[in-house]
């Protein structure tokens, strides 16, 4: 067995086995949520040692001594609870279905670059696939979070 922590606590994973169906059905970790399982729409992005990755596309060979972070460790994460902070303000978790892997998506980004410009957040967010009304709420609140972000720095 592959040995790796999922929100700061111990797991472990076959090594043939998909990192995503693994969480939601053998750990119970069912806040990262399942969409095209092919690396196409981002509604499973987990953080790999802090950078955003698709858990669909990982099998557990490759998270050997990884850290992994859910949505359900977000807390954890530098920037993390500013983010989740100023979308509650800009009512940027517009569905459960793709908020966990847009949080987890920009959460990695401010936490590498706690400035980015309007540009880098919306390159952040080309892999993860909104269906309904559009990524205007989404993106307030990812700009609001950089902005009370360079406030608490300056
Ligand atoms: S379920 Fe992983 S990218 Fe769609
Ligand atoms: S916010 Fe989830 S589909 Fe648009």
């Amino acid at each position: 067995m592959i040995r790796f922590s999922l929100n700061g606590t111990p797991a472990e994973i076959a090594p043939d086995a998909m990192l995503l169906t693994h969480l939601r059905e053998a750990l119970g970790a069912t806040d990262t949520k399942v969409g095209c399982e092919i690396g196409r729409c981002g509604a499973c992005t987990i953080l790999h040692n802090g950078a955003p990755m698709n858990a669909c596309l990982l099998m557990g060979w490759q998270v050997e001594g990884a850290e992994i972070t859910t949505i359900a460790g977000i807390a954890s994460v530098p920037a993390g609870e500013v983010l989740v902070r100023a979308m509650e303000i800009e009512n940027g978790f517009q569905c459960g279905y793709c908020a966990p892997g847009v949080m987890m998506s920009l959460v990695g980004l401010l936490s590498r670059d706690a400035a980015p410009s309007d540009d880098m957040i919306e390159e952040a967010l080309e892999g993860n696939i909104c269906r309904c009304t559009g990524y205007h709420s989404i993106l307030r609140g990812a700009k609001l979070a950089r902005d009370m972000l360079k406030e608490t720095t300056e």
